[in-house]
C-alpha cells in the first residue's frame, strides 16, 4: 500500500474544499458560531474539519470508504491483520480487548500492576482474574514486567484460562519478554492480549524492544497519542490471527465508540500513521540519542540515578525503551512528588509522571535539544548541595523515612470474590484506617502511573493500609475511590447475623 497516503484526512479538506452549506452537526458549523476567544485561539482550520459523519465522510462504527483504506493502511504499517481507530484512548483499548476474549466468569490471567482500564474491562466483562505478581526491583523500587515463567506457572496452575493479558512496556520503559510468553500461551491454546499503551513507536525502530504483533500478540492497544503525534484521546487496537474471533471483535468496538467521534481526533491517527511509516526511523533515531546523552548527562549528577538498558536481563526487564528517562531522586531525600513539583515550580520543568522515588520524562519526536538541556540544568539544580530553603518540604520526617526504610511494594491482597460482583455489591462506607479484612468494593489507584493498590473483590490488608497512608502523605493523589483521601472506603457490606 501507498503509506504516504493520509485517505481520511484528505476527505475532510475535499469537505472542506467543496463549500458545502452545513446543516448538520457540531453546532458550531465549522467555527462561525464557536467562542470568539476559543475560535481565535485555535483557529478557523481545526473548526472546519471538526465534522460529523455525514455523507461521503464515513463512518468510525461502519466504515465503508476512506477509514477503511485509513485502517487498512496502519494495519500494514503495524504488521496486523486488523487495525481499528480509537477516540477514548487506550482505556477503551483495554475495556474492548476484556469483552471481547473472555465470557463472565471466565478465567484470565493478568499482572497486577496493570492500568486501572484493565479493572474497568474485568468488571465489565465479568471475567475472573487469576493476578500475576510482576517481577519487583528493590532497589528502584518499581514494578517490572511479568516473565514468562511466571505466565508459564498460572498456566500450570489454571489450566482452565481462556487467554493471557500482559502490559508491555511499563510507565517506566520495561518491556517483558512477550516473544516467550506468546509461545507459551499459544501452547497453551488461548491467545496473548498485551497492553502497549506504552509502545506505539516500537514498530518503526529498530533500537526499540520488538513491538507486540511482531513478538506474535493476538491483540494489543496503543496510545497513539503518548508516544506519537496523533491528537489526545486517540488510540489503535490491532489484531491478527484467528484465536480471536474478528466478528465480536468488531460488535464490540462498535459497543464502545461514540456515534459522534471527533473526526479531527480520527484524522490526526491517519497523519501519524503516515509519519511513522515515511520518517519514523530518522525521526526516532534523533529522539533515541537525545534521550540517551540526557540520561548520561544526569548520570554524571550526584545524588541521580537514570537506569537504562544496563538492566536488560535483570527480572521482568526483558527489553528498555530509551526514550523513557527515569529520573530516581531518592539518594536526594525528596520524594519523586515532591522533585516534580520542585522542577515545575521553580524551573517551569513538567515530566509525565511521579512516584514515591521517581520523576519520569518522555522523549518524544516532539522534545526538542533545548528542552533536554532545560531539564538537565532543573535536575543539576535541584540535586545541588545548596538547595534555596523555600524548596525544603515541610515533611522533612517522611523524607527521611522514605530514604532509609526497607520500603516494599504491598503484597497481592487475597480476592475474595471478583471485581465485577464486588463492584456492583451493595456496599458501605467504614473508616479507611479501620478496614482491614474488609472486602474493597472500589478501585483505589494512585495517579499517576494509575496502577490499582486494591481492586474491588480484594481483602483490605493492614499491609495495604500502611502503603496507601504512606503515599498520601507523600502528596500522591488517588484516583477511584469516592474519598480521594480515603478517610472512608467502600466496602461490600457483610451480611447481618
Ligand atoms: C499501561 C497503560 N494502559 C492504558 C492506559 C490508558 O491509556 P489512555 O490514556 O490512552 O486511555 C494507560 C494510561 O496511562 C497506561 O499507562
Amino acid at each position: 500500500m501507498d503509506q504516504t497516503r493520509t485517505p481520511y484526512f484528505d476527505v475532510l479538506l475535499d469537505y472542506v474544499d467543496s463549500g458545502v452549506i452545513p446543516f448538520h452537526t457540531p453546532g458550531h458549523k465549522q467555527g462561525i458560531g464557536m467562542d470568539r476567544a476559543f475560535r481565535e485561539f485555535v483557529g478557523d482550520n481545526v473548526l472546519s474539519i471538526d465534522l460529523t459523519q455525514i455523507r461521503g465522510l464515513d463512518d468510525l462504527l461502519q466504515p465503508s470508504e476512506a477509514i477503511v483504506e485509513a485502517q487498512a493502511l496502519a494495519a500494514e504499517a503495524y504488521g496486523a491483520e486488523h487495525s481499528f481507530f480509537l477516540i477514548n484512548g487506550s482505556t477503551s483499548g483495554n475495556q474492548i480487548m476484556m469483552m471481547t476474549a473472555v465470557n463472565p466468569g471466565q478465567k484470565i490471567a493478568v499482572p497486577r500492576n496493570a492500568h486501572k482500564s484493565m479493572m474497568g474491562g474485568l468488571i465489565m466483562s465479568g471475567a475472573h482474574p487469576l493476578y500475576m505478581q510482576p517481577e519487583v526491583d528493590e532497589e528502584l523500587h518499581m514494578d517490572m514486567t511479568v516473565t514468562p515463567e511466571t505466565v508459564a506457572a498460572t498456566l500450570r496452575e489454571h489450566p482452565d484460562v481462556q487467554a493471557v493479558y500482559i502490559v508491555s512496556p511499563t510507565y517506566y520503559g520495561v518491556a517483558a519478554d512477550l516473544e516467550a510468553i506468546a509461545q507459551i500461551a499459544h501452547d497453551h491454546g488461548v491467545p496473548l492480549l498485551v497492553d502497549e499503551a506504552w509502545g506505539p513507536h516500537f514498530r518503526f525502530h529498530p533500537a526499540l524492544p520488538i513491538s507486540a504483533i511482531d513478538a506474535g500478540a493476538d491483540m494489543c492497544i496503543n496510545s497513539t497519542h503518548k508516544m506519537l503525534s496523533s491528537l489526545s484521546q486517540t488510540a489503535m487496537l490491532h489484531q491478527q490471527g484467528k484465536r480471536i474471533r474478528y466478528d465480536r471483535l468488531k460488535a464490540v468496538v462498535k459497543l464502545f465508540l461514540s456515534t459522534s467521534p471527533n473526526l479531527v481526533l480520527v484524522a490526526s491517527l491517519d497523519v501519524a500513521r503516515r509519519q511513522m511509516a515515511t520518517d519514523g526511523a530518522a525521526l526516532l533515531s534523533t529522539t533515541i540519542e537525545l534521550a540517551n546523552e540526557t540520561r548520561r548527562q544526569l548520570n554524571a549528577i550526584d545524588g541521580i540515578q537514570c537506569f537504562g538498558e544496563e538492566l536488560v536481563g535483570r527480572p521482568g526487564f526483558a527489553d528498555f525503551d530509551p526514550t523513557r528517562v527515569t529520573i530516581t531522586v531518592k539518594d536526594l531525600g525528596y520524594t519523586g512528588y515532591e522533585a516534580e513539583e520542585i522542577l515545575r515550580r521553580r524551573y517551569n520543568v513538567q515530566v509525565e509522571l511521579a512516584d514515591l522515588f521517581n520523576c519520569v520524562a518522555l522523549f518524544t519526536i516532539g522534545t526538542t535539544a533545548e528542552a533536554a538541556e532545560r531539564l538537565v540544568s532543573a535536575v543539576r539544580e535541584l540535586a545541588r548541595e545548596d538547595r534555596p530553603l523555600d524548596i525544603f518540604s515541610p515533611s522533612g520526617v517522611l523524607e527521611r523515612r522514605l530514604k532509609t526504610s526497607t520500603y516494599r511494594l504491598p503484597k497481592i491482597p487475597p480476592m475474595r470474590m471478583i471485581p465485577r460482583e464486588a463492584f456492583l455489591a451493595t456496599t458501605e462506607f467504614v473508616k479507611f484506617k479501620e478496614s482491614a479484612g474488609r472486602i474493597c468494593a472500589e478501585v483505589i489507584t494512585p495517579y499517576p502511573p494509575g496502577i490499582p493498590v486494591i481492586s474491588p473483590g480484594e481483602e483490605i490488608t493492614p499491609e495495604i493500609i500502611a502503603y496507601l497512608d504512606l503515599e498520601l502523605r507523600a502528596g500522591g493523589r488517588m484516583q477511584g475511590p469516592y474519598d480521594d483521601q480515603l478517610r472512608t472506603v467502600r466496602v461490600v457490606q457483610e451480611s447481618g447475623p
